[in-house]
């Protein structure tokens, strides 16, 4: 048989098939890549609102709380977002005449609410619901960002099913006492910074405003300057000069803490963590990762 293909395209088909494999491996890495960039999670952009609303503005410059504009976060399964009459009890008297207001004064004279653009928007089968979260102890900045710095709203983080799985195999680490969960600027408890936290007896009635069945306190329940401060102090090498001569001139045995029993202090996320998942009886990872939970 004639030979119709010489030695070198033997290579040369070897060859292909190699670069074909290559091919395939670097575009379903560059695909996966691409699922997962701000381009098509559109995280980090601003959307091009009609009003160039500003939360940076209204709530760190106002000191606004967000219930005041998203009023059913805690007892809906929606944020909400604020209806033109929030926007004019204000801007009725400030900034009457701004051009930027123009859109609220048109919607609140025609009564056609305005058309805000989605900058976070979960595709319909997939299950969300604010109440469950902040009522037991996630912070809005845990999800958002901290939206008191943001001159124009964008997304934090990409929603996709890795990163709600990534806290709900281990929500420990993002649970806080739920009397914090609008602070922007929570910060973990530390050494230097510990949270006291005392069960209030008052059980999770499952309705808002936020689960009550604990209390919690960055403030020494026992007093401000009790002995854990004292202890620290001389630990540090640190001289108080008041303390120090009260001990010295009254021979009174030293102050017993006057703590309630009830009272835990904590200084890591760990142990706060593990605390309010008991408290507020978080379901175990597996139940909160099971499919059903997310897709019903
Ligand atoms: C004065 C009213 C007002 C206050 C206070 C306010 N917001 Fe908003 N918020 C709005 C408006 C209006 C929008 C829609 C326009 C936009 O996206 O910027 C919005 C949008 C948002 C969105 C994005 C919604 C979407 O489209 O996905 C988030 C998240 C949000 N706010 C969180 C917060 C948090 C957290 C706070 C408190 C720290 C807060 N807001 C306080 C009025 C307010
Ligand atoms: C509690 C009162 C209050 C409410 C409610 C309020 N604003 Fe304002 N807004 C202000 C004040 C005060 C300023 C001026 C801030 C400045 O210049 O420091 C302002 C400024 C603005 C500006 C000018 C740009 C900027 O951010 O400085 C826009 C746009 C605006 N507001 C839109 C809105 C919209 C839309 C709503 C409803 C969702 C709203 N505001 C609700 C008090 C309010
Ligand atoms: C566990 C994460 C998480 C927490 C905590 C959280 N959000 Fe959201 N938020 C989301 C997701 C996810 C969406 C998109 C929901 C959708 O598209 O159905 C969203 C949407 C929103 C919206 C758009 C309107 C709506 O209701 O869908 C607003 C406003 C908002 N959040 C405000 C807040 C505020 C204020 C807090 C704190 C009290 C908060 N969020 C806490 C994850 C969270
Ligand atoms: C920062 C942590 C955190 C993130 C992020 C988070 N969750 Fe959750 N989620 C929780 C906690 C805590 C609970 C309450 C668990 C419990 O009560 O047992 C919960 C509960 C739920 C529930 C159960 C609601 C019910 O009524 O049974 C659903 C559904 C849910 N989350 C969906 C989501 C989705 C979807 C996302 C991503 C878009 C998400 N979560 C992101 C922490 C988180
Ligand atoms: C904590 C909530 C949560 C749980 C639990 C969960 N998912 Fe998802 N899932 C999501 C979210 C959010 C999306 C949307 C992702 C996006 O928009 O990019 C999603 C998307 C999907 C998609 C669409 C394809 C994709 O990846 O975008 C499939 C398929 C899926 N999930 C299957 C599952 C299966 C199977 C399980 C159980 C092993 C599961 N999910 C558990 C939240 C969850």
């Amino acid at each position: 048989m004639a030979q119709v293909f010489d030695r070198t395209s033997n290579a040369l088909a070897r060859a292909s098939l190699v670069l074909t494999g290559l091919i395939v491996i670097v575009l379903g890495v560059t695909l996966d890549q691409l699922q997962r960039s701000p381009w098509v999670t559109r995280q980090g952009q601003r959307a091009d609102q009609p009003i160039p609303f500003s939360h940076k503005h209204h709530v760190e410059g106002l000191g606004l709380q967000c219930q005041y504009c998203h009023t059913s976060v805690e007892v809906s399964s929606y944020a909400g977002i604020p209806p033109t009459k929030t926007c004019i009890n204000c801007h009725a008297q400030i900034w009457t005449n701004a051009a930027l207001l123009q859109p609220v004064r048109d919607s609140w004279a025609t009564g056609a609410s305005i058309q805000w653009i989605k900058v976070h928007d979960l595709p319909d089968y997939v299950y969300f619901n604010h109440e469950i979260h902040v009522n037991k102890g996630i912070g809005c900045a845990s999800c958002h960002g901290r939206v008191d710095q943001m001159p124009l709203m964008y997304m934090e983080n990409t929603l996709q099913m890795e990163w709600c799985l990534n806290c709900h195999r281990n929500p420990a680490e993002n649970l806080r006492p739920t009397s914090e969960i609008y602070n922007m600027a929570w910060a973990a408890p530390s050494t230097s910074k510990p949270v006291w936290c005392a069960p209030t007896g008052k059980g999770d009635s499952g309705t808002g405003p936020t689960a009550q069945s604990v209390a919690c306190t960055s403030k020494d329940p026992s007093g401000q300057a009790g002995p854990e401060v004292a202890m620290l102090q001389a630990q540090s090498g640190m001289k108080m000069p008041q303390a120090a001569s009260a001990q010295t001139v009254s021979d009174s045995p030293p102050m017993t803490p006057m703590m309630p029993a009830s009272y835990q202090k904590f200084t890591s996320q760990n142990d706060l963590g593990r605390y309010l998942t008991s408290q507020y009886h978080i379901r175990p990872p597996n139940e909160l990762t099971s499919c059903e939970t997310c897709h019903r």
